[in-house]
C-alpha cells in the first residue's frame, strides 16, 4: 500500500459524505491532500446501521488508488472473518475488525495479513485496553472508538483521551493508534499529543461549508501538533 499507517494522518471518513457522489467528494479531500479514506462497513447488527459493502469498495478503490490514496475499511459486522477476502478483493488496504466481534481474533488477523492488507483491531469505549494482551503482537492498527459506533457527527467521549495515552504505552511502538469518533479541530492536537496518529474525521471534514478547507486545517493541526 502506497500509505504508511506510521505517519500522522487524517482520514476523512466517507461516512459523511454524498452516497450519491462518492467519487466527486473523496477528490475534493485527496485534491486536498488526504491520502487514507476511512471506510465505514455497517451490517445493521453489530451496529443498527446497513451502509455498504464490498461492491462499493471495489468502486470506488481505483480512483483513490490511481491517486496515491488508501482505504482504510473499518468493518463493524458481525463475523467479519467472512467477509475480510471480499473486502482485500475489492481493494481495501487497511481492514480493522472489532474486538468484540471476534471470537478467534488471532485467526482474524492473521487473515487479513493474508491478503496483503495491514490488518486491525478496533475497541468500543467500553472495551478495555487489556483486551488486546496477546493481539498487541500482531496486529498492525489499534482503533480506539472515541464514540459508540454507528453513527456520524457524536460527541466525542472524554475518557479516550486517558485511553490513548494508555495504548500508546501499552502497544509495541509499531502499532499505529487511529482515533475515531468527535474528532475535531478543536482536540487534534491533544488527540496526536495522547498518541492518536490516525485521526479519522467524518462530520468535521463532510460537514463543514468547505470540506476541503476543513481537512487542510485538520491536516496542518495534526501535522503541529507536539
Ligand atoms: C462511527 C464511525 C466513524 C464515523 C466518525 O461509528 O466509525 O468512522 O464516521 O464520524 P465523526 O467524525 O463524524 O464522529
Ligand atoms: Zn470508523
Amino acid at each position: 500500500m502506497s500509505v504508511v499507517l506510521s505517519e500522522r494522518l487524517v482520514a476523512p471518513s466517507i461516512l459523511s459524505a454524498d452516497f450519491g457522489r462518492l467519487d466527486a467528494d473523496m477528490a475534493t479531500v485527496i485534491d486536498a491532500g488526504a491520502r487514507l479514506i476511512h471506510v465505514d462497513v455497517m451490517d445493521g447488527h453489530f451496529v443498527p446501521v446497513i451502509t455498504l459493502g464490498p461492491a462499493v469498495v471495489k468502486a470506488i478503490a481505483p480512483a483513490v488508488h490511481e491517486r496515491g490514496g488508501a482505504l482504510d475499511v473499518h468493518l463493524m459486522i458481525e463475523h467479519p472473518e467472512r467477509f475480510v477476502d471480499a473486502f482485500a478483493t475489492a481493494g481495501a488496504d487497511a481492514i480493522t475488525v472489532h474486538q468484540e466481534a471476534c471470537v478467534h481474533l488471532h485467526r482474524t488477523l492473521a487473515q487479513i495479513r493474508e491478503t496483503g492488507a495491514q490488518a486491525g483491531v478496533a475497541l468500543n469505549p467500553a472495551t478495555p485496553l487489556e483486551t488486546l494482551a496477546e493481539a498487541r503482537e500482531y496486529t498492525d492498527l489499534v482503533l480506539i472508538m472515541s464514540v459508540d459506533p454507528g453513527f456520524g457527527g457524536q460527541r466525542f467521549i472524554a475518557g479516550s483521551l486517558d485511553k490513548l495515552r494508555r495504548a500508546r504505552a501499552y502497544l509495541p511502538a509499531a502499532v499505529a493508534i487511529e482515533v475515531d469518533g468527535g474528532v475535531s479541530l478543536d482536540n487534534a492536537a491533544t488527540l496526536v499529543e495522547a498518541g492518536a496518529n490516525l485521526l479519522v474525521a467524518g462530520n468535521s471534514v463532510y460537514g463543514a461549508a468547505d470540506p476541503a478547507l476543513a481537512f487542510r486545517a485538520l491536516a496542518a493541526a495534526v501535522a503541529s501538533a507536539g
